[in-house]
């Protein structure tokens, strides 16, 4: 038995690789690093669904039909936002994205993306009492994100968002990919793959890290109390969030695209940035100390935290704003899973109590 599946291959893939000796991620043949350069969101989409062969023509189509996706999301989301009232983001994302019409592979992806955008922004808006924006289906889907969010399509935040986005778009076989996999291995449908993706991510161990990341520098304050507030916490047997992969032995390298995005964006409080250096710094020595040989380092969630922090998202939207990319790589990887997989139906192996007269041997099946 591998507890936590710990290296076993699930799946064979061509979307993403995740190398976790070297520190590389590359997406359908590009670095992570090239890719945040070369594609923007609706370039990123056509790549990941493969929906033509010619790049620029699939980005150009694939902006006209996000753009009506959203149109179509935008007319369900008073209801929804009477029915999420008092919900969680990312509880009421789950709703809403659960609530999509299951029609085909291709406009399930579609719809469920742009019901990531359009409901996350109402959300938001919600939150601080403002109305919700309507979709523009004739911008691009990154501008119009950050429109609906904010009111106005600015340069500077779009162009900050969209890294964001495609950065987190895909990511190998995560928890929330297997979970996606695993639904759509059954045949069943994208809306659920999806569905079932943003359980899976909720969770602190996975897309729940940025949001206490910044608790942690609130709660640290300034350089002097990192290291006593580390060894508290450590010594209370919690974890730093923000730190540590399962794959990854050495940094996360989306944690320094996302840092030079913040830089690019230009931080609007410089000594948070300062402070949040310096708590890098110290959590990686202290790790190192503590877990020698393991390679604990940054993740791609403690630059997430500093970059949506600047750029002006509430931190309990900083999961959904996760949702909002990754449901690219979910999709994705549904439709390659029920194209080409396998029902997915592992083994347990059962420690519980036997009938009278069994042997062992039965305890071996699954
Ligand atoms: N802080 C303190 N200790 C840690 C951390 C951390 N961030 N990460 C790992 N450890 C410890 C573990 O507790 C374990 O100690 P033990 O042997 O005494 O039990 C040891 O290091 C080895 O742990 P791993 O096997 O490397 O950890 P695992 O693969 O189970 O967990 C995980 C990976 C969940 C990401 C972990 O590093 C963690 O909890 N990090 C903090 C949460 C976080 O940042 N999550 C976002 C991950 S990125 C993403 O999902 C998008």
């Amino acid at each position: 038995m591998s507890e936590g599946l710990d290296g076993v291959v699930a799946a064979e893939t061509s979307i993403s690789r995740v190398d976790g000796e070297n520190g590389t991620l590359i997406v359908r043949g590009y670095q992570i690093e090239d890719l945040v350069i070369s594609h923007d969101f609706e370039a990123m989409a056509a790549l990941l669904w493969r929906d033509d062969a010619e790049a620029g023509r699939a980005a150009r189509s694939m902006l006209v039909d996000l753009g009506a996706a959203r149109g179509r999301m935008a007319e369900r989301v008073p209801a929804l936002l009477a029915l999420c009232r008092g919900m969680e983001p990312i509880d009421a994302l789950r709703l809403a994205v659960a609530s999509v019409p299951c029609s085909n592979a291709k406009q399930e992806s579609l719809d469920v993306t742009a019901m990531a955008t359009v409901m996350l922004a109402a959300l938001l808006r919600g939150k601080s009492g403002e109305t919700w924006i309507a979709p523009d289906p004739s911008l691009a889907h990154a501008a119009d994100f950050c429109r609906m969010l904010f009111g106005a399509a600015e340069e500077d935040r779009t162009r900050a968002l969209e890294t964001y986005l495609v950065t987190v778009a895909d990511h190998g076989m995560n928890a929330s990919t297997f979970t996606a996999r695993v639904i759509a291995s059954t045949q069943s449908d994208v809306v659920s793959a999806v569905t079932g993706g943003i359980g899976a991510l909720k969770g602190p161990l996975h897309g729940g890290a940025p949001g206490p990341v910044l608790n942690m520098l609130d709660e640290i304050g300034g350089e002097a109390g990192i290291q006593p507030w580390m060894d508290r916490h450590l010594g209370d047997g919690e974890r730093l969030m923000g730190f540590g992969h399962r794959i990854y032995r050495r940094r996360d390298p989306r944690a320094d695209v996302l840092k030079a995005a913040l830089t690019r964006f230009g931080a609007r409080d410089d000594n948070r940035v300062a402070l949040a250096e310096a708590v890098e710094n110290t959590a990686r020595e202290t790790l190192a100390r503590r877990y020698p040989g393991r390679g604990l380092d940054t993740n791609v969630e403690f630059y997430t935290a500093l970059l949506l922090e600047a750029v002006g998202i509430d931190r309990r939207f900083f999961t959904p704003l996760f949702a909002a990319g990754r449901v690219l790589g979910w999709t994705a990887h549904a439709r390659e899973q029920i194209a080409t997989g396998r029902l997915m139906r592992p083994l347990s192996s059962y420690v519980g109590p036997l009938p009278e007269g069994e042997t062992v041997a039965l305890a071996a099946a699954g």
